[in-house]
């Protein structure tokens, strides 16, 4: 008896230490997302929203690097979606992207779709979020990628680590006001607070609840996870009395530097190290836009308070200087310091020889709309193509070779030149609509030049590629010179990540080598201007090998 409880025991240790080994190479983290309608309360408001679980923001996903993820989705609200996990690779697994009608059809009210995918090659923070109408406004959470086990960071190790979620929040429900200035052709309602963690803070009314409080202990490091799920606004951060240091973007580790202030378009995220080496007190945490032109932007700043511990509430918390909604001095010095790590562990492989050069004009135009408020109606443009969603998934078309979905002769180039960043033409120059995808063979090196254009006036928009990750090469104001320009590019160390914000009245310059097999979208992430077709999609395609091909779709896709 005694025999055999110990070698039971024995071997269920043993079984156990097995189990641990196994775990620790790569484990499964299973979660259940509930789509469901909630009433939620803010600025003296209370309204009901779509949510995951009930929660806004929504929960976070915790995985490793190497660790498979399954996310059940069910679909509880009334609305068809999918989801989005932005700035995951999903190599050659475009069937657990998420996009509406680019990789899947959505989820129908009542049913539910299995994301499942690996998280490969890739560590740090990203995040999800609904990826259909304007539903991300609500629906969306951090995914936190730690790195394998016993892998350290590659910077000093923080005592604690903080999610911290930007957005924006709007009074009314976010589908009635998308809907009402698509058929009036007018640009949408601006929001009406932005959030720290879903929560506005005490310079909005009925504050009391709603402001997010972090307790700290002083002397000690605290990484913060920094998100933008930010719909239009670009925002600044900053904390009163702490400088942070900025560790990694876009789940990148960077070249460390410190800094006063943060900037994040909406989909960045962005780790810093924060000391807490000042006097114990409280400090105002705070979000507020970024705009460099004369377009209307909801200027409202929201807050939070880094608390140590043991200070009483009733300290009254100091402001950080807030940076003027127009800082481009800031803007353009916070950029010059973003660089790759390039460190032995993690280089930065910049492809040097390029196969295929591109030049996309992005930009805002207007098209004649007969049923519209001013007999126009605003749209958005690349390669003067405005984007049309099909009725049927991108990527299914592909796979099933579905004819008549998509054409794949998205041009290189756009069809005129003309002084792209001159005195505004007010109009556009005969745009197409269409579903047109840039096809781009295999394993390709590819350099991308978005040019800004004004044809109805500029803006900085933020470029988001999904299935890859890019190199930030060059950058700069006016029109781009291919002569020129090159010779300046960074192609050492420059910053990598998947969304970059095209300066205002300028360009961008990235690269990546096309080795994940599927169909992907590129789009600007303001939500008003993806409404407005400012996207594309690229279809890259297999290579020879089974290894280098797109997997088959599971068999509970949704239909459309
Ligand atoms: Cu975060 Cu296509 O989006």
């Amino acid at each position: 008896m005694v025999g055999c409880c110990f070698s039971c025991s024995l071997w269920f240790l043993l079984c156990l230490a097995a189990l641990f080994i196994v775990s620790s190479e790569s484990a499964l983290n299973r979660y259940q997302f509930d789509v469901q309608v909630k009433n939620v309360s803010r600025l003296c408001h209370a309204k009901p929203i779509v949510t995951v679980n009930g929660r806004f923001p929504g929960p976070t996903i915790y995985a490793r690097e190497g660790d498979r993820v399954v996310v059940n989705v069910t679909n509880y609200a009334q609305y068809n979606l999918s989801i989005h996990w932005h700035g995951l690779k999903q190599f050659r697994n475009g069937w657990a992207d998420g996009p509406a009608y680019i990789t899947q059809c959505p989820i129908q009210s009542g049913r539910s779709y299995v994301y499942d995918f690996n998280v490969t090659d890739q560590r740090g923070t990203l995040w999800w979020h609904a990826h259909i109408l304007w539903l991300r406004a609500t629906v969306h959470g951090a995914i936190v990628v730690m790195p394998k086990r016993g892998v350290p960071y590659p910077f000093p190790q923080p005592d604690a680590e903080l999610n911290i979620v930007l957005g924006e929040w709007w009074h009314k429900d976010v589908e009635v006001i998308e809907s009402q200035a698509n058929s009036l052709g007018v640009p949408p309602s601006l929001s009406d607070a932005h959030t720290i963690n879903g929560k506005p803070g005490p310079l909005f009314p009925c504050s009391e609840k709603h402001t997010y409080a972090m307790e700290v202990e002083s002397n000690k490091t605290y990484m913060l996870r920094i998100i933008s799920a930010a719909l239009n606004d670009q925002l600044f951060f900053n904390i009163a009395g702490h400088n942070m240091t900025v560790v990694e973007i876009d789940a990148v580790y960077c070249r460390p530097f410190s800094t006063h202030a943060l900037l994040l378009a909406p989909g960045q995220t962005t780790n810093v190290l924060v000391r807490t080496n000042q006097v114990p007190g409280r400090y105002f945490v705070a979000a507020k836009p970024f705009m460099d032109v004369p377009i209307p932007v909801d200027n409202k700043t929201a807050t939070g308070i880094l608390q140590y511990k043991g200070v009483p509430n009733s300290v009254v918390p100091s402001m950080p200087p807030l940076l003027s909604k127009n800082d481009v001095g800031f803007v353009k010095s916070f950029n010059d310091k973003l660089r790759s790590l390039n460190s032995p562990q993690f280089p930065a492989n910049v492809p040097l020889q390029i196969d295929r050069h591109l030049f996309f004009t992005v930009g805002l135009g207007r098209d004649p709309c007969p049923t519209c408020l001013n007999g126009t109606r605003f749209i958005g443009a690349i390669n003067n193509i405005t984007f049309t969603l099909p009725t049927v998934a991108l990527l299914q078309a592909h796979y099933s070779r579905i004819s008549g979905v998509f054409t794949r002769d998205f041009p290189d180039r756009p069809p005129t030149v003309f002084n792209f960043t001159g005195a505004p033409l007010k109009a556009n120059l005969g745009t197409k609509v269409g579903t047109r995808l840039s096809w781009i063979p295999f394993n390709s090196t590819v350099e991308l030049v978005l040019q800004g254009t004004n044809l109805v006036g500029v803006e900085s928009h933020p470029f988001h590629l999904h299935g890859y990750n890019f190199f930030i090469v060059g950058r700069g104001i006016g029109n781009f010179d291919p002569d020129k320009d090159p010779a300046s590019f960074n192609l050492i160390d420059p910053p990598e990540r998947n969304t970059i914000a095209v300066p205002t009245g300028g360009w961008t310059a990235i690269r990546f080598r096309a080795n994940n097999p599927g169909v992907w979208f590129m789009h600007c992430h303001l939500e008003v201007h993806t409404t407005w077709g400012l996207s594309t999609a690229f279809l890259v395609e297999n290579g020879d090998r089974p290894e280098d091909s797109l997997l088959p779709p599971p068999m509970d896709l949704p239909p459309c």
